[in-house]
């Protein structure tokens, strides 16, 4: 089976459910509070080991209850957890207010995703050897992730980034990214260029195209999927799926698109599986309790 490495964050998610997410300055009644698994690299971990992937993480908790309590629910999901390290702070939280159409805001504390760096790298870096493809978002320091771009590349492992949350993406790496997927909000923030309409979509995608990274994947919510390369431009239309949630629609998209890429590298194909993917998980409330399995994605019928 392909190795998948994931680097990236794990959080302890405080998820509010309420009618309507408050505006500013204003009080509102919430419906529920809970505590469930999340954080960028740990959901698409997830996503990835639960679609029946071969998935290591790289990544650091904190010596407190929410560091055991994602650390126990990526263990479940059978993600090779034995690298990660722990830290003498406490673990990354996100604060995420759902409303009852699913649409959310968050704000995350980066906790000990904040202390990946490079000695941490130089302990762990063997694992790189004879991977399929190296998975990264932006939930960990900047420099972590120039230095494992440039591991990946001398060691031949193709790399994905999920610039989520959008950050200036440095000259000096950009071209060690194979394929990118933000969304379209991540895209007109790293391009500059407004990405309402196709047309901005598609400048948006040249714009990264230009900049050397040959694989653009742009997640579009309900109007589906954009996808550039050297032969191809186009979109994919969206399942039509109720929605409860959608925290980690995205990081389920990731998921199971990584999975079918590295089994063939035939993208139409890996999209189409990271669309259903993410069109069960928008079904369910939670991050890394909505991520479907394998068997549920290979039965998903159109419709729901
Ligand atoms: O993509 C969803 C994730 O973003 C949540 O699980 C939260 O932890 C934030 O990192």
């Amino acid at each position: 089976m392909k190795k998948i490495i994931v680097a990236g964050s794990i959080n302890m998610d405080l998820v509010v459910r309420c009618h309507e997410i408050p505006k500013i300055g204003e009080t509102v009644p919430g419906k529920e509070f809970l505590t469930i698994p999340g954080g960028k690299g740990a959901n698409q971990a997830v996503a990835i080991a639960k679609l029946g992937g071969d998935c290591t993480f790289l990544g650091k908790v904190g010596k407190d209850i929410f560091g055991q309590k994602v650390l126990a629910s990526m263990k479940e999901s059978q993600i090779k957890i034995e690298e990660i390290k722990e830290e003498d702070c406490s673990t990354g939280v996100a604060i995420i207010n759902v409303d009852d159409k699913g649409k959310n805001n968050i704000i995350y504390i980066e906790g000990a995703n904040g202390k990946i760096d490079g000695p941490y790298i130089d302990s762990v870096k063997e694992v790189l050897d004879g991977a399929s493809i190296l998975v990264m978002q932006n939930e960990i320091p900047q420099d972590a992730i120039n230095y494992l771009l440039k591991l990946a590349r001398e060691k031949n492992v193709k790399t994905l980034l999920n610039p989520a949350p959008a950050r200036e993406i440095p000259e000096e790496v950009i071209s060690l990214i194979d394929i990118i997927v933000p969304n379209e909000y991540e895209l007109e923030r790293i391009t500059g260029v407004q990405t309402q309409t196709e047309e901005g979509i598609k400048k948006a995608a040249q714009n990264l195209f230009d900049l050397g990274i040959k694989i653009i994947i742009v997640t579009l919510g309900e109007r589906g999927v954009f996808l550039k390369t050297d032969k191809v431009e186009k979109f994919f239309t969206a399942y039509k799926a109720e929605v409860v949630d959608t925290t980690a629609a995205g990081d389920s998209f990731i998921g199971g698109f990584c999975n079918k890429f590295v089994e063939n590298s035939d993208l139409d194909e890996a999209i189409n599986y990271g669309q259903k993917t993410a069109a069960i998980a928008i079904g369910r409330l939670g991050a890394q309790t909505s991520i479907p399995s394998k068997e549920e994605v290979e039965n998903f019928k159109i419709g729901g």
